[in-house]
């Protein structure tokens, strides 16, 4: 996404400010407005120009201290969100924001979008605060739920995550650059004879998988392919989340080493080539996505 930022600047309390203008391109919908202004502020480090100054602490919603004026609105279009959590993908694309600090006699800029606050200290100091102890949020692991609450709950989250490793798998089929199939056919295509072609395989796989016997790189040079999707990375989040169900089930903790022991298991078959893969037919592309589109729209929309 492109933008055009018309931002205050002033040098300092006592100089005149002014609105400047700067262009920002390439930039994720899924970036923070804070992340945002960093990114300007490199460019203009890079340019030798000063960057924007701008305050922040947190980053999580929980401090304040991101106190812009964006379009007029104090924290910016979003409803009961901070500076710090509002995302690019809130504005048009080529949309000009402009961004100021607080306008208040009791709030005087220091410089750019920073403003003084000792106000509220003062207030403060004066007696200006109640203390009246209000209690704590519970801490939810202390709230009680029941044994089929929690299993449906989990299974629930279960069946969204390999949901979403088939809808991958489904995407990625669409373009044979994204094709385990095709890794496969390839190395295949070195050997002479099914010995060697097999011996090929089986490299090919391990370079993927599990690199070689040391367990310290497995996963080293992961690919988000389809085939490897289905037949690698979506049976062994099955297989933990089977794991962790029946540690639930039966009240007995999660065993670890048992369950490394069982994967990797796994990932050694899976890496031999005498175990034959079944890989995905290739969709229409643009069909495929926008049938993901809309099937993920309301969760994007709940995002937003
Ligand atoms: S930086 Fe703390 S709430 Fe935004």
């Amino acid at each position: 996404m492109n933008f055009t930022l018309k931002i205050w600047r002033q040098k300092d309390a006592k100089s005149k400010g002014a609105f400047e203008s700067y262009k920002v391109e390439n930039i994720s919908a899924d970036t923070s407005f804070l992340e945002m202004l960093d990114i300007l502020n490199n460019n203009l480090i890079h340019e030798g120009k000063e960057p924007v100054a701008f305050d922040h602490d947190c980053r999580e919603g929980i401090c304040g201290m991101c106190s812009l004026h964006i379009d007029g609105q104090a924290h910016g279009p979003s409803q009961g969100a901070t500076t710090c959590q509002i995302y690019m993908r809130k504005f048009k694309d080529g949309a000009t924001i402009t961004i100021e600090p607080w306008r208040s006699a009791a709030f005087p800029v220091i410089k750019d979008l920073v403003v003084n606050r000792s106000a509220y200290d003062q207030i403060l100091q004066a007696g200006g605060f109640i203390s009246v102890r209000t209690n704590s949020v519970p801490d939810a692991n202390a709230i009680p739920i029941s044994q089929a609450d929690a299993e449906e709950a989990m299974d629930a989250a279960a069946r969204r995550m390999t949901g979403l490793l088939a809808d991958i798998n489904l995407l990625t089929a669409c373009h044979p650059e994204f094709s385990l199939e095709r890794w496969i056919a390839a190395a295949r295509g070195f050997g002479s004879d099914n010995a060697s072609k097999d011996y090929y395989e089986t490299n090919a796989r391990m370079l993927i998988s599990v690199w070689g016997d040391s367990y310290h790189l497995t996963d080293y040079a992961s690919r988000t392919w389809s085939g490897m999707i289905s037949t690698y990375y979506a049976p062994r989040w099955r297989l933990f989340i089977e794991r962790v169900m029946e540690a639930a089930r039966t009240g007995r903790m999660f065993d670890h080493e048992a369950f490394d022991r069982e994967i990797r298991d796994f990932e050694c078959r899976w890496a031999d080539a005498s175990h034959p893969l079944t890989f995905p037919e290739a969709g229409d592309a643009v069909r495929t996505a926008r049938e993901l589109a809309s099937k993920y729209k309301p969760l994007f929309d709940a995002e937003r």
